[in-house]
């Protein structure tokens, strides 16, 4: 009997992870290959500012941190092709129609992990701070003009 219950709240459960949410089932799966990157560059950046806030400002894990997002950051593009704009993305298609702005935005955010880099060698938390607010800054200018909510 228990066991029943158990099973039934367990299939519950992995439904609910699923969401409803619809799966990448194209060939390569382009779409799911850049959400995980784009996921795999969220867990190196957001500890860096958790630690920046709680004022735990470690300079070697910091600097450790910026170098993974720097080894991250090339990850998502080459999964953008042409005609990659369909279900589950969270891509506006002003990807594909305003190229030259997401390449702008994509150039920008280079910069910005560029001087993240720079600021954690000096191992001084205010550079470290003030690069890395200009990184999430980065971030989220090109998801306010080229991802949905
Ligand atoms: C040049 C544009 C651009 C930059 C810069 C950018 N993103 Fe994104 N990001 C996108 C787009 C477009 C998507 C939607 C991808 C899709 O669903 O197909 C996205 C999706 C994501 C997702 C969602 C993945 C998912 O499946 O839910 C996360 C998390 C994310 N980005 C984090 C970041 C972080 C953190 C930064 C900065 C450190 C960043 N992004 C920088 C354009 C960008």
């Amino acid at each position: 009997m228990s066991r029943h219950i158990v099973s039934a709240l367990f299939i519950a459960l992995s439904l609910a992870a699923c969401g409803g949410a619809v799966e990448d089932t194209r060939p390569g799966q382009p779409v799911k290959h850049r959400q995980d990157a784009f996921k795999a560059i969220l867990r190196v950046f957001e500890p860096m500012g958790v630690m920046l806030r709680d004022g735990k400002y470690q300079a070697d894990k910091f600097a450790s941190l910026a170098g993974e997002l720097v080894a991250k950051r090339e990850a998502p593009w080459g999964h953008f092709g042409a005609d990659t704009n369909y279900p589950p993305t969270k891509a506006k298609a002003a990807v594909w129609s305003d190229a030259a702005a997401f390449e702008r935005e994509r150039q920008g955010f280079f910069a910005a992990t560029d001087a993240l880099m720079a600021a954690a060698q000096t191992r001084d938390p205010v550079q470290a701070k003030a690069a890395y607010d200009k990184v999430y800054g980065s971030c989220k200018s090109c998801h306010d003009g080229f991802k949905q909510k």
